[in-house]
């Protein structure tokens, strides 16, 4: 968890590879759709645009449907996903069913000001997102604050949310993370 450009997806890939899991974007999944053109990419599409959530009926259906595929049965790190408080009680349900636990939340937390300048530099190299353009960057941070946010809280209050900086190299990044989950 942590707001736009904070390096969840980077950090998630990495330890994806660490621990031989898969890394499961809930917004790439969505920008998949989005480029398959199907009815939950289309209807994704314009929620994301605009840097807001997508809704919440949407995304536990999606993300339900994949956590219960075969590839996620010895673990997983979600980048993205749970989003709000009713993502968060979706999955707990999903991973009773599945007889799974919950490992941590990891919480990357850094100065606003440095992630917008990283999104930015996204914005205008090969990598770019259609979402990356200042105004929606302030909208995703506006959201991740009101909505995501309190997020924290409810891990907090189960003692599973680790904290990270996420200013640095990404290599120590990585390794504070591995550094947390290990304590
Ligand atoms: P999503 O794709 O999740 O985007 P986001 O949260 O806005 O964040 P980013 O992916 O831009 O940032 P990141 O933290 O992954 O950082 P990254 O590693 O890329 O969501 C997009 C949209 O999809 C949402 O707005 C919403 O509409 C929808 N959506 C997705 N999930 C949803 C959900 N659960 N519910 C409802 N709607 C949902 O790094 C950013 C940049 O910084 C990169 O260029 C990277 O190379 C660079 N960088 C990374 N680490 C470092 C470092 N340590 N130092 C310097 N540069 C770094
Ligand atoms: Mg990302």
């Amino acid at each position: 968890m942590g707001p736009p450009g904070v390096g969840k997806g980077t950090q998630a890939e990495r330890l994806g590879n660490y621990f031989s899991i898969i890394h499961l974007s809930s917004g790439a999944i969505l920008r998949n759709e989005i480029s398959k053109r199907t009815e939950l990419g289309i209807k994704a599409k314009q929620f994301m645009d605009v840097g807001k959530l997508v809704p919440d009926d949407l995304l536990l259906n999606m993300m339900e449907n994949r956590l219960v595929q075969k590839d996620c049965t010895k673990g997983y790190i979600l980048d993205g996903f749970p989003r709000t408080i009713r993502q968060a009680e979706g999955l707990e349900q999903i991973l009773i069913n599945q007889d799974q636990e919950l490992r941590g939340a990891i919480n990357l937390f850094a100065d606003e000001d440095a992630l917008i300048q990283r999104l930015i530099l996204r914005g205008q190299s090969s990598r770019r997102r259609s979402d990356d353009t200042p105004d929606v960057i302030k909208n995703r941070q506006r959201v991740y604050w009101q909505q995501t946010a309190p997020l924290l809280d409810f891990y907090r209050s189960r003692k599973q949310l680790l904290k990270v900086n996420g200013l640095g190299s990404i290599e120590i990044i990585t390794q504070r993370i591995i550094d947390v989950l290990n304590e």
